[in-house]
């Protein structure tokens, strides 16, 4: 398949932006993801996928729940902060009010309109990024509002490329 028109269709489509939370232990990460679906009316289901290069992703594996906040078009800012760094250099959470909310999760006090969410399942086919499969606990939001859409920040620069991974690739793996 040629991959000009595959990048030009998804593009058009020019989704929604959400940032994904997670905690375990005493670490917290997030990252910007527009790669998020509803994917079940009943019972609900969410999923988000993430990269495996990304801080966020490892801890996911190990939370229960992550948080799924949904960015608004006056939202940029939080957009670069958890999308253009890694929590694998710098605590994001330093600079972004947040708290802890339903089990743990960690919450941007900036973004009222969010899933707190269970995760049921996660399929990694092989690619460059893992779908979580979650069940949403908790809903917020404020009523209507424009989103945060891809054509916005599509000028942004990924903390992390999809194809980045950790050295060493696990915390356990001997030095050289
Ligand atoms: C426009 C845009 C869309 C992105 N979409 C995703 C996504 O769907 N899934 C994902 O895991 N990362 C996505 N990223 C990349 C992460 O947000 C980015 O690499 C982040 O800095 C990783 O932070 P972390 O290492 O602290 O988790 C996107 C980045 C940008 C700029």
């Amino acid at each position: 398949m040629s991959p000009g028109p595959f990048a030009s269709l998804m593009a058009s489509l020019d989704p929604p932006m959400v940032v994904v939370t997670a905690a375990a232990g005493d670490e917290r990460a997030g990252c910007l993801v527009g790669f998020h679906s509803q994917s079940s009316i009943d019972p609900a289901r969410y999923c988000v996928w993430l990269s495996k290069a990304n801080h966020t992703y490892r801890v996911t594996l190990l939370a229960a729940h992550v948080g799924i906040h949904v960015l608004t078009d006056g939202d940029r800012q939080l957009a670069e902060l958890f999308g253009t760094v890694s929590g694998d250099d710098v605590d994001k959470f330093g600079r972004v009010a947040a708290e802890a909310g339903p089990e743990g999760v960690p919450v941007l006090s900036a973004c009222p309109r969010r899933l707190v969410a269970r995760k049921t399942a996660v399929l990694d086919e092989g690619g460059d990024h893992v779908c979580v499969v979650t069940e949403p606990v908790e809903a917020a939001t404020t009523g209507p509002f424009a989103p945060l859409r891809l054509s916005a920040v599509a000028d942004l620069h990924p903390g992390h490329e999809a194809a980045d991974r950790p050295r060493p690739p696990t915390e356990r793996a001997p030095r050289p």
